[in-house]
């Protein structure tokens, strides 16, 4: 690829982040303003203090970014954002944001859907090209099984029908009383736990198709709770959150093996907030070398929400020839995975 860079804008939820990379998708810099701590009081995120810190934060986060990669306003020469999904006010601030420098550099703009970012994520910094493979994407809000023939062809092969993986240990944190988001507290806290200790249902574990569901196992935590001390003592609670994470592996992992299985395919990928889990990536590293397929863990740093992702799709599209996104294109909250369809430049 020839000289220049990338800059890309990512504020789909509460994260204001961007990041630089060559043209090859190499990220230089990737920097993330997050905006938890806004948001921790309220137990979740709240879209209007969202879009509002983005539009304070992400200009000068920008002018940061740049100086910190050493690359100047006249170098770039593909701008990208997150179109979505997302919340709709945060997506139009980076979105806009980004059109607008696009326009003002003549030069091209990629819109970006968010898991698009989180299904590459696991390919940034490997100079290698990507294999056909199964993704498991799991986030705060996404649980999905994606088929990756190639870039800009996914196959969406089923998702969850209630809460997703991220949002069930969220859930599950706030009734510990846990502070928002509690994935990362219930994996600490389930370390030397006993995962045997309590039993909770593997939902859809064994069904043949690919859809997920956690609202059984949340319930289950809840009643289980009833009969218990209130606090919890210090080694229930660890057995608890060991237990429980223990089941949503288990769901997780087996629905992943299932669908390469069913695909064909030798090659597995993990990706989104939740795939940082010490246990699960322990489990689908060792289930992918017992099956003898390879298996795509991203950098820990690439796991939650972030612009080098995003910077990594867009230097992807370009290298496989897929066009530009034109400047009259919306955002959608609801944007699918498998559409709407990018059209290949001609030629
Ligand atoms: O991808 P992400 O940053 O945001 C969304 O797009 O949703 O994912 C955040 C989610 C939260 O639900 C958080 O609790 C969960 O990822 N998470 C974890 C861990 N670290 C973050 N869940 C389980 N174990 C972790 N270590
Ligand atoms: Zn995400």
């Amino acid at each position: 690829m020839g000289e220049g860079y990338i800059l890309a804008i990512e504020t789909s939820c509460d994260e204001t982040a961007v990041a630089v990379a060559t043209l090859d998708g190499e990220i230089l810099v990737s920097k993330v303003a997050s905006q938890v701590a806004l948001h921790a009081p309220h137990g979740g995120v709240v879209p209007e203090l969202a879009s509002r810190n983005h539009s304070v934060d992400l200009p000068p986060l920008v002018n940061i970014t740049l100086e910190k990669a050493g690359v100047t306003w006249d170098q770039l020469r593909i701008v990208s954002a997150t179109s979505g999904p997302g919340l709709a006010s945060s997506l139009l601030v980076g979105d806009t944001t980004a059109k607008s420098v696009s326009v003002a550099l003549n030069c091209p703009f990629y819109s970006i859907n968010h898991m698009e970012g989180h299904l590459l994520s696991p390919f940034i910094g490997l100079k290698q090209s990507i294999p056909e493979h199964v993704a498991l994407v799991v986030s705060g809000g996404h649980t999905m099984l994606v088929h990756v023939v190639r870039v800009n062809d996914y196959e969406m092969m089923g998702s969850t029908k209630d809460d997703a993986a991220g949002e069930a240990f969220d859930k599950v944190g706030k009734m510990l009383g846990l502070t928002y988001p509690a994935g990362p507290e219930i994996a600490r806290l389930a370390k030397g736990g006993s995962r045997e200790a309590f039993q909770f249902p593997r939902s859809m574990i064994d069904r043949d198709g690919h859809e997920f569901s956690f609202s059984g196992m949340k319930t289950s935590v809840l009643y289980q709770l009833k009969n218990l001390e209130n606090p919890l003592g210090a080694r229930q609670l660890s057995d608890l959150c060991a237990s429980f994470e223990e089941a949503i592996v288990d769901v997780l992992v087996s629905k992943l093996f299932n669908a390469a299985e069913e695909r064909g395919v030798s090659a597995i990928a993990i990706s989104g907030g939740v795939s940082c889990n010490e246990r699960l990536r322990t489990r689908v590293e060792a289930e992918a070398a017992r099956k003898e397929m390879r298996a795509f863990l991203p950098a820990t740093q690439y796991t939650t929400d972030n612009a080098a992702m995003i910077a990594f799709a867009a230097a992807m599209r370009a290298r496989e020839g897929v066009a530009p996104s034109e400047l009259d294109l919306d955002i959608d909250p609801n944007l699918s995975i498998e559409g709407p369809v990018t059209r290949l430049t001609e030629g």
